[in-house]
Order: structure tokens, then sequence, then C-alpha cells
């Protein structure tokens, strides 16, 4: 029975001896404290009486037996009994399927955010649009905004990725162009797919390559019209006005090597009337980018990351 013990605890004989004194002081001590300190309360009912005990026996004990083993040297092995004991405890205890549970949900939630596409806007103004997609997916299963990157340190975007708790990347013309072109920094923070919103410069090639069919891009007139470089922001709202046009509107398109060349996604039109100056159009056209521009993001986002 010594020797059972003394291999169950593993521990040498004499260890076995003070462990077991020491149980039976502390189950002693125990025993003694619970019927002193109920000694202090009347409790008419003998059985609430012996529940009471139990109780508080149940509670004292670890105590009583930690507090004997310090002056028996014991107070390690029963550090670690008392524990163990616990844990068992826990384990059996009848909250355990509703912990479990809610351990499971935690576990499902942690999937469920590392399954998401992570989706960076690349923007270089104000930001209404990025703020508008960030809105829009941050209840959505299916993806995420993790990276805000910009060229410009004073970007109004910055703000609001702040705002809302997302990375931001400042970008330079001479990494982004003659280096990787940011793709590494992409690739550190897990990034799927781009959008560009309101972003001025071109897409380096390795980019675009690394990324096919996944950087759009929105642009404020109704391409093929209206579109490459030097066509951004009120210039391109001033010339569709010149132009003495009565449509203009918005495109989403694919991004290639050639500025608003690639294929496009969707387009929604807006009337241009005489009184429109290219304020008043940049307004409306505003209004139908922040209606379109995240639901069809969300519309050709990958399947899989
Ligand atoms: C939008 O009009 C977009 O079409 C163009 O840049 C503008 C960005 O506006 N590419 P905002 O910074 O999102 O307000």
């Amino acid at each position: 029975m010594f020797k059972k013990l003394q291999q169950h605890w593993g521990v040498n004989g004499l260890q076995v001896l003070l462990i077991l004194i020491t149980f039976a002081l502390g189950g002693s001590l125990c025993g003694y404290l619970g019927r002193k300190i109920l000694s202090y309360f009347t409790i008419d009912s003998k059985a609430f009486w012996v529940i009471i005990y139990i109780v508080l026996v149940t509670l004292l004990w670890p105590l009583c037996v930690l507090l004997i083993s310090i002056p028996l040297g014991q107070f390690s092995f029963f550090k670690n009994y008392v524990g163990k004991l616990m844990r068992k405890l826990k384990k059996t205890s009848p909250l355990t399927p509703l912990l479990k549970e809610r351990e499971n949900s935690k576990i499902i939630e942690e999937i469920m955010e590392t399954n998401k596409i992570n989706i960076a806007i690349f923007a270089s103004g104000q930001g209404s649009n990025a703020e508008k997609i960030i809105e829009y997916f941050t209840y959505s299963s299916k993806a995420t905004i993790a990276l805000i990157v910009s060229n410009n340190a004073k970007a109004g975007v910055l703000q609001i990725a702040k705002d809302n708790n997302i990375d931001t990347l400042i970008i330079n013309k001479e990494d982004f162009f003659n280096g990787d072109g940011c793709l590494s920094a992409l690739k550190k923070h897990n990034i799927h797919f781009i959008a560009l919103a309101g972003f001025l410069w071109k897409i380096p090639s390795s980019l675009i390559s690394s990324y096919q069919k996944k950087i759009i891009n929105i642009h404020p007139a109704l391409l093929p019209k209206y579109g490459g470089k030097g066509m951004y922001g009120h210039f391109v709202h001033e010339a569709v006005i010149a132009a003495k046009e009565t449509e203009s509107g918005i495109s989403i398109h694919y991004v290639d090597e050639i500025y608003d060349h690639g294929e496009i996604i969707f387009q929604a039109t807006c009337a241009v009337n005489a009184m429109d100056t290219a304020e008043t159009l940049a307004t409306k056209i505003h209004a139908l980018e922040h209606l379109h521009y995240s639901a069809v993001i969300d519309s050709v986002l990958p399947n899989q990351r």
C-alpha cells in the first residue's frame, strides 16, 4: 500500500508518511474549525446544519491541508494536489456544458475570422468611399477591411482608418514603383483583395499579376469616356459638363496595366442638367458611389481566400 502510494504520487517513503499525516491533521483541523464556525450560528434544522457543515468543510479542507503542509514541508505537493482537485471539480461541474458551448462559439468565431477575405483599400483622399465600404463590411461574415493603404500621409482616409481601428500603410513612390509595389506588406497583412477608392497612382504590373482579377477601381464617369491619365476628381466632372453631356455616372472595373481600362463590372448613371456644375455633379456621383461600390465589391470577392 505504501509502495503503491509512493509510485502514484511520485514521492519517497518519508514523504508518503508526511503527506498522510498532513491529510489526517488537515482533516481534523477542518472538522474542528467547521464545528467552531457553525457554533456561532443557531441553526434549528439538523438536516440543514449537516448540509451547511458539509459545504463549509469542503471549502475549508483545502485551506487546512495547505496550512498543515507548510510546517511538514509538503506545501508544493498539496498545492498541486488541491489544484488538480479543483480542475476535476470544474470539469464535472454542471456549468461545464455552458462553458463548453461558449468556448466552442469562441472557436467558431475565430475560425470565421481567420476564414474571412481580407480587403485592402487604397485611397489618396478624403475617403468617403472607404468609410462606406468599412461600414458595409463591419458585420460581414465573408470579408473584412484589414488594411488602408495611402500615398498621402495627410489623407482624410487615414483618420477614418484610425477611428475604425484598421491598420494603415503609407507608401512612397520609390518603393511602390521600383520596389515590390508593397506586395510584401500586403502579404504580411494577408490581403486577398484590393479595392481602389480614389487612389491616384497607377498600380504596378507586379501587383496586378499577383492579384489577378482581385483589384478593382471606381471611376466617377461612364467609361470608356472621360478616363485615363489626369482624369480624376473635378477634372472628370468639368470635362463632362464642358462636353454638354446629359448623362454621367460611375464605372466599377477590374484594374489592368492601363489607367481606367480594365473590364467593366458595373455602371450606374445619373442625369446631368444645364444647371449642373462640377461640384453639383460630384455630389450626385458620390451618392451613386456610396450606394453601389460596397455591394459590387461584395459580389466579386473570391469565394475562397
Ligand atoms: C471618387 O469619386 C472615386 O470615383 C474616385 O475618387 C473619388 C474618391 O472620393 N476614384 P472619396 O475619397 O472616396 O470621397
